[in-house]
């Protein structure tokens, strides 16, 4: 097999945004390892994907301790990739990994220990081969830690060179601006915030995003295409090989088939637009400029070179904004 050599016009290709007041950029558009990179999945496929992100300018990749399945196979698979065809590259890549979900049996295998995140991220280094991860996240917050027993955990990481920035994910509001000033009275400041964000899942306007943009805080928004339902895909039925219709506990053809009058209406006004459906939720996403980067995945090299359009037009007139609004309300 020749030599991976990437696309010397990737960075023509995307736009790139600081992460709040950090002195890192990222791109409108990172790619997720969530689904598709697992031991049950097609390697090659795998490998193609991160290939022709890379080679569109998409410089970040976001992994998860417990990403699979099973757990901690998408960072193997991940190392495994990286080590043959992006090991030049590895300055050229921010790329990030979590804890907070149930990894490992017993008390020290779930939630937000010092113990646990140790541990964890001492073992996802070792999947992905990796000296460092660009950002750690704890995934998910967790009540009845101490926060400063959490954050005190970020923080160590970074002072033991683990990784480079810190973040949080799923916290709500008044939790993350509690982590937030504990973090920099640490004096390591809270570079990122990962919520679940899509035109199917708007919570973060209700206080989140305001948060994000006066703390100086970026936003990089998971599940921005409802897990594929925000696209064209659905439209003329179920295809056999959708995440819909595999055996994903996430996403299921009840879900799909309850959303498809609003997928229908959607659709519609991103034709008008000149998009894919899924262009125009990404373009809708990107047209707040709190948003450092919209997190995509996907099954197939296509769907990264569908989604990467919607750079090209994030500007939403008022009329399109309330027709998007009425089908939403
Ligand atoms: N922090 C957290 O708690 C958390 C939670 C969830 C996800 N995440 C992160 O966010 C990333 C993305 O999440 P997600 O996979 O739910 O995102 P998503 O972008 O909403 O959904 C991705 C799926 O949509 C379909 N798709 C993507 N682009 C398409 C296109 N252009 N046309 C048609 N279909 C398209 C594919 O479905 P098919 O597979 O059906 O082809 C793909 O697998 C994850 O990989 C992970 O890194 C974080």
């Amino acid at each position: 097999m020749a030599k991976y050599q990437a696309d010397s016009e990737r960075y023509t290709k995307m736009n790139y945004r600081r992460t709040g007041n950090s002195g890192l950029l990222l791109p409108e558009l990172s790619l997720g390892l969530w689904h598709n990179f697992g031991k049950n999945d097609d390697f090659e496929n795998s490998r193609n994907l991160l290939k022709c992100a890379f080679d569109n300018g998409i410089t970040h990749f976001d992994l998860a301790n417990n990403y699979g399945p099973p757990p901690g196979s998408a960072e193997k698979n991940f190392g495994k990739i990286l080590k043959k065809n992006f090991k030049n590259y590895r300055d050229e890549l921010i790329i990030s990994s979590k804890a907070g979900y149930g990894m490992w049996p017993g008390p020290y295998g779930d939630w937000g220990s010092k113990k646990f995140l140790v541990s964890s991220l001492d073992q996802s280094l070792q999947r992905m081969k990796l000296d460092y991860v660009d950002i750690f996240y704890h995934h998910r917050p967790d009540y009845d830690t101490p926060l400063e027993e959490t954050m005190g955990t970020l923080d160590l990481m970074v002072r033991q060179g683990k990784a480079l920035y810190v973040g949080i994910s799923n916290y709500q509001p008044e939790r993350a601006a509690a982590a937030f000033k504990i973090l920099k009275d640490l004096g390591t400041p809270c570079l990122i915030h990962q919520p679940r964000y899509s035109l199917f899942d708007r919570w973060i306007e209700d206080g989140l995003l305001d948060l994000l943009g006066n703390s100086g805080v970026g936003a990089i928004c998971f599940s921005p295409l409802a897990q594929g339902m925000l696209t064209d895909k659905y439209i003329n039925g179920l295809p056999r090989d959708s995440r819909a219709i595999k055996d994903s506990p996430f996403l299921n053809s009840t879900q799909v088939l309850e959303m498809l009058p609003k997928i229908n209406a959607l659709h519609k006004i991103a034709k008008s637009r000149n998009q894919t459906l899924a262009q125009m939720a990404i373009s809708w996403i990107l047209k707040d400029d709190r948003i450092t980067s919209v997190l995509i995945g996907a099954s197939k090299t296509e769907q990264i070179l569908d989604s990467v359009k919607a750079i090209k037009n994030t500007h939403f007139s008022e009329e399109e904004l309330t027709n998007i609004n009425s089908v939403l309300n």
